[in-house]
């Protein structure tokens, strides 16, 4: 058996026997005005924080979601994109399908707005997509990317930049670890489909986003996640796992590297009005402006400039 085929395994019995907090880190999952969430919908929350980012879902796009699990994110995207087939939920796992099904079928008892074809449930798995090139505006996944090996995350990758339109979005939420994962947890496979051992570090996680050729990645939530103690996983110290949150935009990779926000601003602390690189960054005397880890590392070395530090919680925001 590989270690894709036991993670079918388990979520075939999750979806037929709900375990209520597997991967979730909150127990109410977002809520948005006119949205009623089922409560068996919501006993198979199993995303580890959540890639449903209004701001990015404006232009009513066509979303699609990788891993469908009960449904509730597939659900929150339909919120958005309010159409039949606005949102594909790719998922591999029989059982899961069905319970998605079913959950969807309920929310349309408790939505006015929502219809059962708003979301779209196909057989197929995240390394082989079933929809064209260039075809969706928004690919999501929640706690499933985390449990491929390297390899095959680098392949989910690529398939999920193939399947989205020029400028489109990688929405994903997953766990990370505070240190590498030592060998005999992550070849635990039951672990690993649990969402516990097959974790990245930062690092290596946001160096798979760039290497599949995303162009610019955005730190949108990092928070505690799970603790793995020392007795029951063998350790010889405790390892933190965090979620995080991102969205990686399908856009070129800049010449000097691609651009990864964290919540870093930069503040020109001199005598002048402006400050001006030469390179597109003016920053006016005291007013943060939000810069990427490149340049923030560029700037630092200037002299006058003031880096602040990762906020974790980037959302392109600005005040004017
Ligand atoms: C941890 S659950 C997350 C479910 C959902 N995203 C959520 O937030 O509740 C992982 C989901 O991915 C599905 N899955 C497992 N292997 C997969 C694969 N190779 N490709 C696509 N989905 C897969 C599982 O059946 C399950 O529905």
């Amino acid at each position: 058996m590989t270690y894709l085929e036991t993670a079918a395994e388990f979520y075939s019995e999750v979806a037929q026997t709900p375990q209520v907090g597997l991967c979730c880190v909150q127990s109410s999952p977002l809520q948005l005005p006119g949205l009623k969430i089922p409560c068996q919908m919501q006993e198979m929350n199993y995303g580890c924080g959540t890639t449903v980012h209004p701001a990015e879902l404006v232009a009513e796009p066509t979303v699609l979601y990788v891993g469908v699990g009960g449904g509730l994110e597939a659900l929150q995207f339909a919120y958005f994109s309010r159409r039949p087939g606005g949102v594909i939920a790719v998922e591999p796992v029989a059982a899961m399908q069905e319970a998605a099904a079913r959950n969807l079928t309920l929310a349309a008892k408790e939505n006015s707005w929502f219809e059962p074809s708003f979301v779209e449930i196909r057989q197929g798995d995240a390394f082989s997509l079933p929809v064209p090139d260039q075809s969706v505006d928004v690919v999501a996944q929640n706690c499933l990317f985390n449990i491929f090996e390297p390899a095959d995350l680098t392949k989910a990758l690529q398939e999920a930049l193939r399947v989205l339109k020029p400028g489109g979005r990688l929405l994903m939420s997953d766990p990370i670890a505070t240190r590498p994962i030592p060998e005999h947890l992550r070849q635990d496979e039951r672990l690993r489909a649990m969402c516990l051992s097959g974790a990245l570090t930062y690092e290596e996680y946001t160096q798979h986003l760039v290497d599949a050729g995303f162009g610019q990645v955005e730190i949108r939530g990092r928070r505690p996640y799970r603790l793995l103690d020392c007795q029951s996983y063998g350790l010889e110290a405790p390892l933190l796992l965090e979620s995080l949150d991102s969205v990686s935009f399908k856009v070129p990779i800049p010449e000097d590297g691609a651009c990864i926000f964290t919540g870093k601003t930069a503040i020109y602390t001199g005598m002048e009005e402006v400050f001006d690189d030469s390179a597109g960054h003016v920053l006016q005397r005291g007013v943060p402006a939000a810069v990427c880890d490149k340049t923030a590392a560029k700037l630092a070395v200037l002299g006058d400039i003031l880096i602040t530090d990762s906020t974790w919680h980037y959302d392109g925001g600005g005040c004017c």
